[in-house]
């Protein structure tokens, strides 16, 4: 499960409720597991994992975009990874495994959730400082 709490927050508000947003997705795929019907299961979390994808891209440019406006030093690493995990999410094909499916399902699950939260508390976290200053001498967003 994807819990929410003031640890995870980069101190950017528009950031912090965009990872809200992206910690209620995942809650609302790990319901699913856990609620549907096995032959259920594939459709629902294939229309979740797209909104999923569809959020992510949308986050990601947010916060590319602040870093290229307060011209963040990290950012060709940052981007890096952003289009890393996009990628992977493009090469999900919850049909590749059909003989035991509802494992593969959750080894994906497992693997989405450790990388969003690794790249917030690490990589999220590390341009906090400095974008919360620069936004702070600039005045607004
Ligand atoms: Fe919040 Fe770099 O993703």
């Amino acid at each position: 499960m994807f819990t929410w709490s003031d640890d995870f927050s980069v101190q950017i508000p528009i950031i912090d409720e965009q990872h809200k947003k992206l910690f209620e997705i995942g809650n609302n795929i790990y319901y699913l597991y856990n609620h549907f019907q096995y032959d259920e299961l594939t459709t629902h979390i294939k229309d979740l994992l797209g909104e999923l994808e569809r959020y992510t891209k949308y986050h990601f440019r947010t916060e590319e975009d602040l870093m290229i406006r307060f011209h963040y030093p990290d950012i060709s690493e940052h981007i890096k990874e952003h289009r890393k995990f996009i990628d992977y999410l493009d090469s999900i094909d919850l049909y590749e495994n059909t003989y035991d499916q509802a494992e593969y399902i959750l080894g994906l699950l497992q693997f989405i959730s450790s990388w969003i939260f690794k790249h917030i508390n690490y990589s999220d976290f590390k341009y906090s400082d400095f974008l919360v200053k620069a936004i702070e001498q600039e005045g607004n967003l």
